[in-house]
């Protein structure tokens, strides 16, 4: 028999157990191409935060592409699968809870999105709006991967477009919005993830 499993994805121990039971349908095991395709357009790099960082690949990424990077996670066993991805560059993952960490006093020129913001109960998603807003400089962008669904159920919690925007255009400004073909996406998200920027207001 199986021990049954958290249900309340607000706290650490929901994702602990289900990391701990090799339960990661999220788990992309790759750098996504919109981000590849985005990120080296770039004319500059400068300080990104990864919230929720999971197992860190894009992490990895950024810190090997000249980012100052912070990827913090609030689940010990996340950070845990996080450190031999990150290897050489594990000392840029914290655990730590996105609604307060060390480190946040300095503003983020961006903050990267991946299965992040659809983790959390929709009743955090006004805070984490504010919080985004508060951690990114004025012109600072939040941009990666937003999941659009219907389903009350979750995680993952889907927004509609008329939600997602209601949450962020008081704060932050909408540069970019685009599909991401189902081929790059993985199961859980096929046909229902966008890539957005927000530019902070
Ligand atoms: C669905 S997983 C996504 C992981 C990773 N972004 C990825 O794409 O593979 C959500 C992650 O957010 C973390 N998380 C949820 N709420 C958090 C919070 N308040 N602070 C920090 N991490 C949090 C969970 O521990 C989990 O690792």
């Amino acid at each position: 028999m199986t021990a049954e499993l958290p249900r309340d994805a607000s706290k650490a121990n929901f994702w602990d157990a289900r990391y701990a039971a090799g339960i990661v349908p999220w788990d992309a095991g790759a750098i996504p191409a919109q981000l590849r395709l985005h990120e080296s357009a770039l004319a500059s790099r400068g300080r990104v935060l990864i919230p929720g960082c999971g197992s860190a690949y894009e992490a990895r990424y950024f810190a090997e592409r000249g980012w100052d990077t912070l990827a913090i996670d609030f689940s010990a066993a996340a950070i845990a699968a996080a450190l031999p991805v990150l290897g050489p560059h594990s000392g840029i993952a914290i655990q730590a809870d996105f609604f307060g960490f060390p480190g946040d006093d300095k503003p983020f020129d961006a903050i990267y999105e991946r299965a992040f913001l659809c983790a959390l109960p929709r009743r955090l998603w006004p805070d984490y709006a504010a919080r985004a807003e508060r951690l990114i400089r004025p012109g600072g962008t939040l941009f990666g991967f937003f999941f659009f669904d219907t389903n009350p159920k979750g995680p993952p919690f889907g927004a509609s477009r008329d939600e997602l925007e209601r949450l962020m255009l008081p704060l932050f400004e909408c540069i970019d919005d685009r599909a991401v073909p189902p081929e790059e996406s993985i199961d859980i998200f096929r046909g229902k993830e966008r890539w957005m920027i927000w530019r902070r207001r």
